[in-house]
């Protein structure tokens, strides 16, 4: 079958056809019902079926032979570290730390979060959690306390699992300090919380709430996989929507395995014994997805890399890693490579590496510009496939298929994501749902169902899944981004049609962004936008109005707003660029002009307002503001 028939089936009969995948997976009980309606009448896959997706990833590989293969390699040039686990080491680390937890009363359907930097001991307790059929509800180590309060009041944590710190390049960030202060500010308190140790900081533990990873694991027994329903969940992960508050992604276990083995092997080529690098982070999806669970269920070699890819120590790090563990396919995200490109524009460090194991890199995160793509391709000679996916969906929804029908990999196209991925029925809709013309860009969406693996819910706010992303269109998945189809059928996505947007492959919320500047007691209204940026693809622009009467200096108040998105969102959110203006322009309902903005901002023509006010705002702005994009 070629990649357009598979396709058709598919989407005709999504049912046999999930039902043949479900065989990849080693279930207790084998599902009986494929597809059926929930009460919060959303679709759910296998919803009879039985399985544990840590057995999946550990035990059955053990069960299968594979016990003395390598499961996860732990590469750590921060710190000078370097560890290897094999499958029967990984399994009894998880089945003890899962005794660590039950002690703790951590049982089926409880809710564990995880503040990890990327270390092995991450790892070990999102698949401890799975093994107890509890929820992990890992959070990136770069967001802020506020941000982890956030997070426990919503997930409502029983356990946090951390360390005593990460390591960024040439820093020492404690992460018990952001752990306490979360917990003083969150409403819900967890019971306890388990440190692991490391020795670049050691963190102080609180009494009666605090345990120590080492000493826990050292009275461990090592516990057996439970079994738990398909449609259980298996974790929550936090993402960036439209509004200030978070969306609590639910993921269950049972059309998760189903679409991580569907994809390591149709999406990645990858076969029990490859060695698969996802150079993300276990804070994002990627991370979730192909570092943990779809790497370890195909039976792979996993990295977790603790490094980046510049500077530690140089632009050659990534392709040392590769050289040295024999890494097959490679995916990390294009701010990563023109990070790489800027340092080592000439490719020069590809040569001091043996590169032959490597067979193609994989890119998502964000759309892989061309140039990137061009450079990528010319000093690797690999196939370069950009892939386009959400933490909503979990795994890619548009790829280039790795087999046209003769076994050879479809062509891939500069800018373009590739062809819709099997079972995702993808269409591009104009603001009324109609399909609009080949070649021409609209809305892009999924009409229903979606395959498995896809989110389950939202987190304690099923109404958000419908609000959020099912009512544009009624029978459709609204994604959030726009693009068009070229007429050979390949996926050009162009970038968000909301308020989201992406810095360094992460994804933020310019309205949560907004929300802390305008806490600021000297703010009257603000306005937070992306702009262009040569290395990581956006990055936000901050426009404030101040209150009449305010004395501070503009360079104090300036200071003042960046350090309260850094304290309460997170380093990462990047807010280097902050401007103070007289006034914002708006829509006679009072809506900020952001397309306005953005255009501007862009260098391009502005569209403009047919009040005179407005003209007059924008006029006063475009001398601030004119071609800021980095570019
Ligand atoms: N814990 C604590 N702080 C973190 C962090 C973490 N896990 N990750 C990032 N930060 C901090 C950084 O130290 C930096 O702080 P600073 O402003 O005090 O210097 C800030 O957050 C921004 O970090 P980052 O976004 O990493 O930017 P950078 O300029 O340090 O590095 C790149 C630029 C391109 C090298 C880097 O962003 C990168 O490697 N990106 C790849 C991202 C990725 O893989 N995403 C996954 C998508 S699939
Ligand atoms: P996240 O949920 O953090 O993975 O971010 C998802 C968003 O990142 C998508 O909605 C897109 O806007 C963007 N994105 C991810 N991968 C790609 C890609 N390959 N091409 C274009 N945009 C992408």
């Amino acid at each position: 079958m070629n990649h357009s028939e598979r396709q058709e089936l598919a989407i005709t009969s999504p049912e046999s056809y999930w039902q043949e995948q479900a065989k990849l997976v080693a279930w207790y009980k084998a599902p009986k019902t494929i597809l059926s309606t929930n009460s919060e009448s959303w679709h759910e896959w296998f919803a009879d079926g039985e399985l544990n997706s840590c057995y999946l990833a550990l035990d059955y590989h053990v069960e299968q032979g594979r016990g003395a293969q390598i499961a996860l390699i732990y590469d750590s040039p921060v710190t000078g570290n370097k560890q290897k686990f094999t499958y029967s080491e990984l399994t009894s680390l998880v089945a003890k730390f899962a005794d660590v937890l039950k002690k703790q009363q951590v049982t089926k359907g409880d809710r564990v979060l995880i503040y990890m930097p990327m270390i092995p001991q991450a790892a070990i307790a999102m698949l401890a959690c799975a093994r107890l059929g509890a929820i992990h509800s890992v959070v990136f180590g770069g967001f802020a306390a506020n941000e982890l309060a956030v997070r426990i009041n919503d997930a409502e944590p029983k356990v946090i699992v951390s360390a005593s710190c990460g390591i960024e390049i040439a820093k020492v960030i404690p992460y018990k300090p952001l752990i306490d202060e979360a917990i003083e500010i969150a409403v819900h308190k967890p019971s306890c919380c388990i440190i692991y140790q490391r020795e670049q900081i050691k963190a102080s533990l609180i009494k009666h709430r605090d345990l120590d990873w080492q000493e826990q694991m050292d009275v461990a027994v090592e516990i057996s996989p439970v079994a738990v329903k398909s449609t259980d969940p298996l974790y929550i992960l936090y993402t960036s929507g439209t509004t200030g508050k978070p969306k609590g992604v639910v993921r269950d276990n049972g059309g998760h395995a189903v679409a991580m083995l569907y994809s390591m092997k149709n999406i990645y080529g990858m076969q029990a014994g490859d060695t698969f690098w996802a150079a993300s982070d276990v804070g994002w999806v990627v991370g979730h997805s192909y570092i943990i669970y779809g790497c370890l269920m195909a039976g792979c070699t996993s990295i977790i890399y603790e490094g980046k890819p510049i500077k530690t120590p140089d632009a050659g790090a990534f392709w040392r890693v590769c050289a040295e563990y024999k890494v097959n396919a490679l995916f990390a995200a294009p701010t990563a490579f023109r990070a790489m490109g800027k340092e080592d524009p000439d490719g020069d460090f590809l040569k001091d590496y043996d590169l032959s194991s490597l067979k193609r890199l994989y890119l998502a995160g964000e759309r892989l510009d061309p140039t990137t793509y061009h450079w990528l391709k010319e000093k690797t000679q690999l196939p370069v496939i950009d892939h386009w996916w959400q933490t909503e969906t979990g795994w890619a929804i548009a790829s280039t298929p790795l087999d046209d029908g003769n076994g050879n990999m479809m062509t891939t196209k500069p800018g373009s994501a590739g062809l819709p991925v099997t079972g995702f029925n993808v269409q591009i809709l104009d603001v009324n749902g109609h399909q609009v013309p080949t070649g021409q860009q609209g809305n892009v969406a999924i009409k229903l169902p979606l395959p498995p693996g896809c989110l389950a819910t939202i987190y304690r706010d099923a109404p958000k899944l419908i609000s959020g992303y099912l009512s544009t269109y009624p029978g459709y998945y609204m994604t959030g981004d726009g693009g068009y189809f070229d007429e050979e059928g390949y996926l050009f996505i162009m970038g968000r049609t909301d308020d989201v947007i992406n810095v360094a492959g992460h994804r933020l919320s310019t309205g949560e962004l907004e929300e802390v500047l305008s806490a600021h007691p000297a703010v009257a209204e603000c306005a937070v936008v992306g702009i262009n940026d040569a290395i990581k693809g956006q990055i936000p622009l901050g426009l404030v109005v101040i209150k009449n009467g305010i004395t501070t200096s503009d360079e104090n108040l300036i200071a003042e707003l960046k350090q309260s998105i850094r304290a309460d969102i997170g380093p990462i959110a990047s807010l280097k660029d902050l401007y103070i203006i007289d006034r914002l322009p708006k829509t006679r309902s009072g809506k900020i002009l952001r397309k306005t903005l953005r255009q501007m901002i862009d260098g391009k023509k502005v569209e403009i307002p047919s009040t005179i006010e407005d003209s007059q705002v924008i006029a006063e702005l475009s001398s601030v503001l004119v071609n800021l994009s980095k570019v």
